[in-house]
């Protein structure tokens, strides 16, 4: 297949699904501090009170003016993902749970409007985005504390810097911290048209490392896997393709991966098992089919698997004294966005008011489209 430019893919417009806006108390955001940050009308966010399915628990709603403490930074959000974590955060699934009521979201781009007294890494018309999750990024206005953001360069697309902080940190580093990858070397993932796997695909590409996707079968596969081709895919198979013959055709160009990238769980993450090179490493990072991982003893005895797991939230954790590889990391996912090589996922841009069309969109099946509000 003739592969294309990279190129920023944008997903069909979801049709304006047009909810009137419910009108309820505003949620108060502890606590309240010295000067009152000002920028007009109150602030609006998509706020749930109680865990359950996100389409009827969450409400759009009037939030409480915050006040600018003097490590405050106050902020107007730009646009921000529906991630399918932040789905389970809401069903209430999730390892971490915010305290209720919450604002939705762990993910997005914002613009500073104004900093407290003390704030001098951040000034008036920078962008931000979160250092950490839990920040309930679903909302017009916030006032944070300065140590939960990170500057981003304002002349990136809007796109990638709001979905920059989870899936293409999460790709670079399972690209890098497991095994030692040179030019020409490979790596096999499933769920390769997940937000993820297309920076996995990107950030690979641009390093010379072969990539060979994963995906689950659908109508429109064709065109599917012309997009993961203009990414800078290798090859894209269909999970029921990982069991036939034809994989030996894909190993005649490409040696067999030394890294699998695992998002799926149950029959995907064995059959893909079986082309991982001997010593190679699993790392898994996703349970979408909410399966277990099921390992033949052969592929310990004869093949000595590495089985491993990695975790975002937990990588922040443990690199919170650790600036320079956060910078590090982040530097190097921004110039390759500003050199076209790692683009924003397909997505669909949704206005805040259709909010509730964007939740349920993004846990339908075969979307490919990450649901991107925008304030
Ligand atoms: N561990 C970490 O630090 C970390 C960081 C980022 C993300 N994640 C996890 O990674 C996963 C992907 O996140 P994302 O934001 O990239 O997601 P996304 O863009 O919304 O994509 C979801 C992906 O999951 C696939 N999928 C859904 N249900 C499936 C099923 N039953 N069987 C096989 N594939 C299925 C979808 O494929 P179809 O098109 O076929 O539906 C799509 O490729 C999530 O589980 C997320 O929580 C983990």
């Amino acid at each position: 297949m003739q592969r294309a430019a990279a190129r920023v893919l944008r997903g069909a417009r979801t049709p304006p699904v047009r909810t009137p806006p419910v009108r309820t108390p505003p949620v108060r955001t502890p606590p309240v501090r010295a000067r009152s940050a000002s920028a007009g009308s109150a602030p609006r966010g998509l706020v749930y009170e109680r865990h359950g399915e996100p389409p009827s628990v969450v409400q759009l709603k009037d939030l409480e003016v915050p006040n600018l403490g003097d490590s405050d930074v106050h902020v107007k959000m730009l646009a921000a993902p529906i991630n399918p974590a932040d789905i389970n955060v809401i069903q209430g699934t999730y390892a971490i749970l915010s305290p209720l009521p919450a604002v939705g979201g762990n993910e997005g781009v914002g613009e500073v409007l104004e900093v407290g007294g003390r704030v001098s890494a951040l000034k008036p018309g920078d962008w931000v985005i979160p250092a950490d999750t839990g920040l309930g990024t679903w909302r017009t206005r916030g006032v944070f504390p300065e140590e939960k953001l990170l500057k981003v360069p304002s002349d990136i697309p809007v796109l990638c810097a709001a979905t920059l902080s989870v899936n293409p940190c999460t790709a670079l580093r399972m690209l890098t911290d497991f095994e030692t990858l040179a030019p020409g070397d490979s790596v096999i993932q499933n769920a390769a048209n997940s937000g993820v796997g297309q920076a996995v695909i990107q950030i690979a590409r641009a390093s010379g490392v072969k990539t060979i996707n994963v995906v689950r079968d659908r109508p429109d596969l064709p065109q599917l896997v012309e997009r993961l081709m203009a990414l800078g895919a290798d090859h894209v198979v269909t999970e029921e393709m990982l069991r036939k013959p034809e994989m030996k055709e894909i190993f005649k160009s490409t040696p067999k991966p030394r890294l699998a990238l695992n998002c799926v769980g149950g029959k995907s993450t064995t059959e893909m098992l079986r082309h991982l090179q001997p010593k190679g490493t699993m790392v898994t990072y996703g349970g979408m089919v909410k399966q277990p991982v099921m390992v033949p003893v052969s592929a310990f005895i004869f093949r000595d698997v590495r089985l491993r797991g990695f975790w975002m939230t937990q990588w922040r954790k443990d690199h919170a004294q650790d600036q320079e590889s956060v910078a590090g990391m982040m530097d190097t996912l921004c110039q390759l966005i500003q050199r076209g090589q790692l683009t924003a996922p397909a997505s669909t841009e949704v206005p805040l008011q259709d909010y509730r069309a964007a939740l349920e969109a993004s846990m339908k099946p075969f979307v490919s489209s990450k649901q991107i509000l925008l304030f």
